[in-house]
């Protein structure tokens, strides 16, 4: 390659680095991750602590405000999320607009970019009241419309948010309710909502809390930057590996199927969906928990022998003690058994990474709050390594073979 600066004179030098696999793009005080030690922590604290002694609802207050909340500041915030969990009446109007077949994540980028045409009153990036006004917006609307989207989607009336409920029973109810029949959500049910919330609030600087900083850091507002987070999200190698997971334990079916599968993997003809990860070369710490929800939810409705659970075990245990994967330290992460959790909940593959964006909204908000706070903040603009033709005088089409 010519380095076609040069040749205008240029001497300043840049790092070139795809996928940024070593270039940090800014400092951060909110999650920490070992990847080698398989740590996770938020504020310092470890996500199993969180998990097992936390809630989502605080994990949100301790990522926004850097400290876990007093038992007052707990109330109060947790009284705000919920006096905002309404949309505005003519939202329903624009849900009507999507096709009844879309994907429901399709509908989330596009609802959640509207916010800012029915919010334009929090828009002011400038101001951190208005900018935490949006926050608790953000987090509190965010199941509604997840719940619509699937309501929408599968062609039942949507069910109102209720005051009286906590932010996941809330969230299980407006997806699961049928409007004027009795629904009571299952307390173990809503309690691994929670957590599996909680397992997903944020990742530091991942590819969607990337794009939420970049969009962000040319002064978008924020209900702007989570529509671009959740577009990045839905990839499959990134918040789409959960639905993409469940898909491929369905596909291998039984657990005899495993080693012609892991022969296809071996071959590069497809992808371990579920494992692998950019940063964890070790267990990463969300799917031990995750994979105990697994156990719990299934316990819970009568399924322990799931076919895909077995199917799931068993291909871990090949996996782990395979060459192959050792060599690569591919292991399990949190997409492995968060879609068999929640599938046994009742989700179709659908809303699995519906529900990701869900819960990582408050990561993407605080870490587009963080980025806004810090006085050195700059527009994001990556450099390029330039492959193309070096300066050339144009041809008139005339002229041209
Ligand atoms: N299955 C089989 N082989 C894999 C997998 C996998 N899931 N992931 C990586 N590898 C192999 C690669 O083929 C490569 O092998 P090679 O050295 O023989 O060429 C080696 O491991 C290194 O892989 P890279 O692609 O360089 O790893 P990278 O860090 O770029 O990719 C990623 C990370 C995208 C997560 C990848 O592991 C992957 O696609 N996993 C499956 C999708 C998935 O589960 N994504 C969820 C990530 S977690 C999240 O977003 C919540």
């Amino acid at each position: 390659v010519i380095d076609i600066r040069k040749l205008y004179g240029a001497t300043d030098a840049f790092t070139f680095d795809p996928g940024f696999t070593s270039t940090a793009a800014c400092e951060s005080a909110i999650t920490y991750i070992d990847g080698d030690a398989g740590v996770l922590l938020h504020r310092g604290y470890p996500i199993g602590q969180l998990a097992s002694q936390s809630n989502f609802i605080e994990t949100c207050y301790l990522l926004l405000h850097g400290e876990l909340p007093t038992a007052a500041q707990y109330a109060e915030f947790e009284t705000t999320i919920t006096r905002h969990t309404m949309l505005h009446a003519q939202f329903d109007r624009f849900f009507e607009g999507f096709r009844r077949d879309a994907h429901p994540m399709s509908i989330m980028v596009g609802a959640v970019g509207a916010l800012s045409a029915f919010y334009h009153d929090s828009l002011d990036i400038h101001d951190p009241v208005q900018r935490n006004i949006s926050a608790i917006r953000l987090i509190a609307k965010m199941p509604t419309i997840a719940a619509r989207a699937y309501k929408y989607h599968i062609g039942q009336p949507f069910v109102s948010p209720r005051n009286d409920l906590s932010y996941a029973e809330n969230f299980l109810r407006m997806c699961f309710a049928v409007p004027a029949e009795d629904y009571v959500v299952d307390p173990k049910m809503a309690k691994a909502m929670d957590r599996i919330f909680t397992l997903h609030a944020d990742h530091e600087q991942n590819a969607s809390t990337s794009t939420v900083r970049l969009a962000g850091s040319s002064g978008a507002n924020p209900f702007a930057c989570i529509a671009a987070g959740i577009a990045c999200l839905w990839g499959p190698s990134h918040g789409g590996a959960n639905e993409e997971a469940l898909l491929m334990l369905k596909e291998i079916g039984t657990p005899d199927k495993i080693p012609e599968f892991i022969e296809g993997v071996k071959s590069k003809k497809y992808k371990l969906m579920g494992f692998g990860h950019r940063v964890y070369k070790n267990y990463d710490p969300r799917a031990t928990v995750m994979k105990e929800s697994a156990d719990e939810i299934l316990e819970l409705i009568g399924a322990d022998n799931d076919p895909l659970f077995q199917v799931a075990k068993e291909l871990e245990r090949v996996a782990l003690s395979d060459e192959y994967f050792i060599e690569r330290k591919l292991f399990p992460n949190v997409d492995f058994y968060s879609g068999i959790t929640l599938s046994a909940m009742g989700f179709p593959t659908s809303m699995f990474t519906v529900l990701f964006a869900l819960a990582r909204t408050v990561g993407w908000i605080a870490q587009w709050e963080e980025m806004l706070a810090d006085p050195a903040q700059k527009i994001g603009r990556p450099r390029q390594l330039y492959t193309g033709p070096t300066e050339r005088d144009f041809v008139p089409i005339s002229a041209r073979g």
